[in-house]
């Protein structure tokens, strides 16, 4: 039945049929909100890198998270600055660490609110990779251990899902092993299962101090040209034990969402990085963009590939525009 019987812009003509037809949709239920978490109290600085994101104490940590809450954003993703930095990350396990303060300060003052943690040492250790150093590589058996140390404590503090983001080899049936040993087995893990070694993560680095003293990470995260070898990695780590696998970076690797996607039945996360947020912002405020139709249209297009769930510093504001389209 061609044209002229066949005519798609019948389904188009209102607003209504449109919402009638329309194949995907975003809520704020889908949404994860990634925060910076400092010592001290009553910090909130202005992450330059990431306009309208901020270093947090723990104190005022409470107050966005309570304000997203109230938002309908129920998911928030901490990462942690420490006080110091070392060799071995210590901070990063340390029961008194900032990210584990900040996750009893949530669960006491935010309740309801899932927390989830990232796992990975580069923001405490001080040559910035995401493991041990044995000489200038990064040890990834010596590692486990680590990791391992810093989920239990996550979890001990509070923490619903951990979220490693290292990129080790074996590190989720590692942390799954010792998270069930310690009386965790209800915490779920968030494996950053396909993570690519992604110049979109530069505005991160700025924020959470973490970009590497030398080298790169591309001997660990993955060679932003393989999309075959992300459904390997996504394999093992549900093999080893993920409750929901990631992919990361989220604009430029949505063909890895969707191969992955039609490959697996568990949750799949997204992460909307800090590269993709930063050159949003900046267009934005130039006035060379829409940031509201283009973040909408973005996040759409992330969840049309085959997300289920976004990481996004967006999520607040998308909360926002999502409760005023409704209203
Ligand atoms: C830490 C980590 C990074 C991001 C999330 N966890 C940085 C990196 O791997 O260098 C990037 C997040 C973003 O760019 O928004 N391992």
């Amino acid at each position: 039945m061609p044209f002229p019987q066949e005519r798609p812009r019948r389904l188009r003509r209102t607003p209504i049929l449109r919402n009638l037809v329309r194949e995907t949709s975003l809520a704020t239920s889908d949404l994860i909100w990634p925060l910076f978490v400092v010592p001290g109290s009553n910090v909130k600085t202005p992450i330059a890198s990431l306009a309208g994101q901020y270093h947090l104490s723990a104190d005022k940590l409470v107050d966005e998270v309570k304000t997203a809450r109230d938002l309908g954003v129920m998911a928030v993703i901490i990462f942690g600055l420490p006080e110091a930095k070392d060799e071995v990350g210590s901070q990063a396990y340390a029961p008194n660490g900032v990210v584990q303060q900040a996750l009893e300060k949530l669960k006491a003052e935010a309740p309801g609110v899932v927390l989830m943690t990232d796992v990975c040492l580069c923001e405490y250790t001080s040559h910035g990779h995401c493991g041990l150093l044995k000489g200038e590589e990064v040890d990834n058996d010596a590692t486990l251990d680590l990791l391992a140390r810093q989920a239990v404590s996550h979890a001990r503090a509070g923490a619903d899902v951990v979220a490693p983001s290292d990129m080790m080899d074996g590190r989720v049936a590692r942390i799954r092993e010792a998270l069930d040993e310690d009386g965790f087995s209800h915490v779920a893990i968030m494996s950053y299962a396909a993570k690519y070694a992604s110049a979109f993560y530069g505005p991160f680095r700025e924020a959470a101090q973490s970009a590497p003293a030398f080298g790169d990470r591309r001997g660990y995260q993955m060679d932003p040209a393989n999309a075959r070898e992300a459904l390997r990695e996504v394999r093992l780590d549900v093999e080893e034990g993920a409750d929901i696998v990631m992919v990361k970076p989220a604009m430029a690797y949505m063909d890895v969402i969707r191969r992955v996607r039609d490959r697996v039945d568990l949750p799949l996360a997204a992460y909307n990085v800090s590269g993709e947020y930063a050159m949003i912002k900046a267009a934005a405020e130039r006035g060379w963009i829409d940031e509201k139709a283009i973040v909408l249209e973005l996040l759409t297009g992330i969840k049309r590939a085959g997300a289920d769930l976004i990481l996004t510093y967006f999520a607040p504001a998308v909360a926002r525009w999502l409760r005023e389209a409704q209203a």
